[in-house]
């Protein structure tokens, strides 16, 4: 298959763009500009590398270019929260005084707001999948879509919240569609050791059940995310699927055996609802 990979320049989008051209299929790499487009194809021998910015004036058309004969969308665009620095002190002290739930600030450049990206952006995206005659949409998300209160949409403008309405769109457009929301992504932030993927069992859940796991275990590899972009391509278990996803800690239970359909039946055919949270048009203003 020739599959579109946008946000093929982001940490998780770059495994999925090799981890396409692993299983056989040939990805087209979408990046917002020229230098990423280099970098990429330093890294990819024979890589197809099409431009587009999600936010940008001609977003529409250089998509609706760029996906013309590709028979599937893997979206892997995000917003990038930029930390405040000088929320960290605070973070300190209150860490010192026993609260365990300080968390620092994040702040988003003008434009490039997850309303910006992760909704308009995707928004744009669908639509330009739709007139292109893409046949399937793969949109990686994020969990936390039923919690206005998590510290992900206190903290960074409500991204999962407008990630989960863009999703909704997806849904509605006819097009087939995987949803996929990762748990917390390995390896975090600053993070030096390396975090494999096929190592660990993964675990399915909806409406943010999974939430309720130990820290280490809401966690999974990007490595494992990106492969199951690509597996859910050729999974047809996976398509008008909305689930989440994270993995337990190494060593515990069987690692992942690349069986999407096994992973995706303990969950009984059971989706993520929709209708949570109701208010969420109220929430996104
Ligand atoms: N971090 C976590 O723990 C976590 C947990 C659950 C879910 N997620 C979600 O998982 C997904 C992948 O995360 P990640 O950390 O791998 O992502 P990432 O490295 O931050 O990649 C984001 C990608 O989006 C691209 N992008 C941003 N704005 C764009 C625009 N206007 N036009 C075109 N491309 C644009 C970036 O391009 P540039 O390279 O040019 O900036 C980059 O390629 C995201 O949706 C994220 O929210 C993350």
């Amino acid at each position: 298959m020739k599959v579109a990979v946008t946000g093929a320049s982001g940490l998780t989008g770059s495994l999925v763009v090799r981890k396409l051209q692993e299983r056989g299929h040939t990805p087209l790499a979408v990046v917002r500009s020229q230098d990423k487009a280099d970098e990429l194809c330093a890294s990819y021998a024979n890589l197809d590398v099409a431009l587009a910015d999600v936010t940008g004036p001609d977003a529409r058309a250089s998509l609706e270019t760029a996906l013309g004969g590709a028979d599937a969308l893997i979206i892997c665009t995000s917003a990038k929260p930029k930390l405040d620095f000088w929320s960290l002190p605070g973070v300190i002290f209150g860490k010192m005084m026993g609260n365990k739930d300080a968390k620092p600030r994040f702040s988003f450049p003008a434009g490039a707001a997850p309303r910006d990206v992760d909704y308009e952006g995707t928004r744009v995206q669908i639509a330009a999948a739709k007139a292109a005659g893409v046949s399937h949409v793969v949109l990686l998300s994020s969990m936390a879509g039923t919690l206005p209160e998590h510290f992900l949409n206190v903290s960074m403008d409500k991204i999962v919240l407008w990630k989960r309405r863009a999703e909704m769109e997806l849904i509605a457009s006819g097009l087939e569609y995987t949803v996929i929301h990762p748990g917390g992504l390995l390896p975090h932030y600053g993070q030096k050791e390396p975090a494999p993927g096929g190592q660990r069992a993964l675990v399915v859940g909806v409406d943010d059940a999974l939430m309720e796991r130990d820290a280490a275990g809401r966690v999974i590899p990007r490595e494992d995310v990106a492969a199951l972009c690509v597996l859910a391509l050729d999974t047809p278990e996976a398509r008008g699927r909305s689930f989440d996803v994270v993995s337990s800690p190494p060593g515990e239970g069987a690692a992942f055996s690349g069986d999407m359909a096994a992973l995706l039946s303990s969950l009984s055919g059971e989706n993520c609802d929709y209708s949570k949270p109701a208010n969420l048009e109220e929430l996104l203003g």
